[in-house]
């Protein structure tokens, strides 16, 4: 049965949920699902807004017959290529065999990889600047590269304000219903999904991100955008300074909130102690917008999400094979690969013979842009003993100076 949603007049978005996909990418646990979004307008022409993952391709189609209601589907606006967006071309391909793909150069290029049997005559390239009407709307096309992919475009609706943001702006969590941020506390309920999704899919690409909001703030005009339809997640029609607000903080690497997040690795439960120790202090200190996790058994996406989130890291791991313990190892990796940049960084480390994760970890720490690493640390052996609480005291001192200041 089709499950459609009307978004302005004219615009419906056609997409649907995924409660099944247990691992987005493969590597992202989805704990409440994903929406795969598109989006149909009814114009003299009718346009379909990128397609969705065949997970879902069913419910999609029927959702797109529904809307169209006989019409044919005369346009294919392909913003971004990668298969939880464009799995379902050649099903449209198929269905409606005379439509015109509208899309980027290098769209065309990754549609031919992924292996659609696309004919040169049935695509229009747009590129940068590029506009096309439709009837009563005209689209504006903005690229969009590396945002999250080299080909990826946005388009815009200069008619009515609608901007079809591709992964900009999108989230992990299904929709189950309703659809724009107004129907959701999205702040309580939300936020922490918009950012897992951001920082882990879209993260490394902050300059990217910053350019694109660059353009489209000089070419539309931000307060032009009365709506941002994205590839995942709910659509924003209100409110939506506050959503841009929070990507300029997630593009520029800047802390959302000042903050301490405690990430330790423990094999045994001693250096997990040290770290609840050296939380007790920060409390005491009157630092308590605290947050303690185990590596072992927190997935790397939740940590990466709240590094961004938080001004202040330590990290508290063991020695294990004369080395970082393989999951902080995989941790520090993860965050150079997202670029993350601009933390204040404390360490503690421990080890029963050889302690060397804390000068491991401050190499590994060393590679990433603008990060302060205090010079205070904690080194102990095996657990932490009386004699190591002047270390841990004049840390906590030095953390919580950071983060009041
Ligand atoms: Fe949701 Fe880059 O695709």
């Amino acid at each position: 049965m089709y499950n459609f949603r009307k978004v302005t007049d004219d615009l419906f978005w056609v997409g649907a949920n995924d409660h099944r996909l247990a691992l987005f990418e493969n590597i992202h646990p989805l704990y409440h699902g994903v929406s795969y979004n598109a989006y149909v307008l009814l114009d003299e022409k009718t346009v379909l807004f990128d397609t969705a993952d065949w997970a879902v391709g069913r419910q999609f189609i029927e959702n797109i017959q529904a809307v169209l209601a006989g019409r044919p589907l005369d346009y294919l606006v392909i913003n971004h290529v990668e298969p939880d967006h464009a799995a379902s071309i050649e099903e449209i391909l198929l269905r409606w065999p005379k439509v015109k793909i509208v899309t980027s150069p290098k769209a065309v290029i990754l549609l031919h990889q992924f292996g659609f049997p696309i004919s040169a005559d049935q695509v229009e390239e747009v590129r940068e600047g590029d506009t096309k009407c439709f009837g009563k709307h005209t689209i504006a096309f903005v690229a969009a590269p590396m945002v999250h992919w080299p080909e990826a475009m946005v388009s815009f609706d200069t008619t009515n304000g609608v901007l079809f943001s591709a992964d900009a702006f999108g989230s992990f969590r299904a929709l189950d219903g309703k659809l724009f941020a107004d129907e959701f506390d999205f702040d309580g309920e939300w936020l922490d999904d918009a950012r897992r999704y951001y920082t882990n899919i879209v993260g490394k690409y902050g300059p990217q991100v910053q350019a694109l909001l660059n353009k489209a703030a000089g070419i539309v005009g931000l307060d032009n955008i009365k709506y941002i339809c994205p590839l995942h997640g709910p659509v924003w029609r209100k409110d939506l300074s506050y959503i841009i607000d929070k990507y300029v903080h997630w593009a520029t690497y800047e802390p959302e909130e000042k903050g301490v997040m405690i990430v330790y690795a423990s094999m045994y439960g001693n250096t997990e102690t040290a770290a609840e120790v050296l939380a007790s202090k920060l409390a005491d200190r009157g630092v308590t917008n605290t947050r303690l996790y185990d590596v072992s058994s927190t997935h790397v996406s939740y940590l990466i999400s709240d590094l961004f989130k938080y001004s202040h890291l330590v990290l508290a791991s063991v020695t294990y094979n004369l080395g970082i313990f393989p999951p902080m190892h995989n941790f520090l990796a993860d965050m150079k690969a997202l670029n993350l940049q601009n933390r204040t960084v404390a360490l503690v480390e421990n080890g029963s013979w050889a302690p060397r994760s804390g000068a491991l970890m401050r190499a590994e720490l060393e590679k990433l842009k603008h990060m302060d690493i205090l010079d205070d640390g904690v080194t102990m052996a095996s657990s932490l003993q009386e004699q190591n609480l002047s270390d841990m005291d004049a840390l906590a001192d030095a953390i919580a100076a950071s983060v009041l200041k």
